[in-house]
């Protein structure tokens, strides 16, 4: 019984912890250096090295249905044909950042 409520209180300390700090908005500075050292080898000012009908643009956000965070997160998470998954390389709060940025910028290349 008393380990159970040890293990609840760790996982209500640990829950806040990752949420602190408006993670879940996404930080758009913080996102914007994220980007920088993981995504811009493919992504160099908005565009795709591999895949140029997928820039991040939002006209090709729009059109591949990809103009939403959580789209992005999904994606960035889980990766898609050639563009690597970055579950591991990257945690949710920075997964999160850099779609908060990529989301920003779309309009913005
Ligand atoms: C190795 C090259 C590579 C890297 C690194 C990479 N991507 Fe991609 N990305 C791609 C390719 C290829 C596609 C197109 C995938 C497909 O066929 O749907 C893509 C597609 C996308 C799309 C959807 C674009 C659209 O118009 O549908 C988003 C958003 C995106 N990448 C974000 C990121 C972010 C954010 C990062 C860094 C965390 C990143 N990518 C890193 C290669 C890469």
């Amino acid at each position: 019984m008393f380990q159970r409520v040890i293990i609840a209180c760790c996982a209500v300390a640990a829950s806040f912890l990752m949420f602190a700090g408006n993670a879940m908005a996404g930080d758009i500075a913080a996102g914007s250096q994220i980007f920088a050292q993981n995504c811009a080898a493919c992504h160099i000012n908005g565009g795709n090295i591999l895949n140029g009908a997928k820039t991040l643009k939002k006209a090709d956000l729009e059109k591949y249905d990809m103009y939403s965070t959580d789209k992005i997160i999904t994606q960035v998470t889980k990766g898609k044909m050639t563009m690597p998954a970055f579950l591991g390389r990257l945690n949710e709060t920075q997964i999160a950042d850099v779609a908060a940025y990529v989301y920003d910028q779309a309009d913005k290349w």
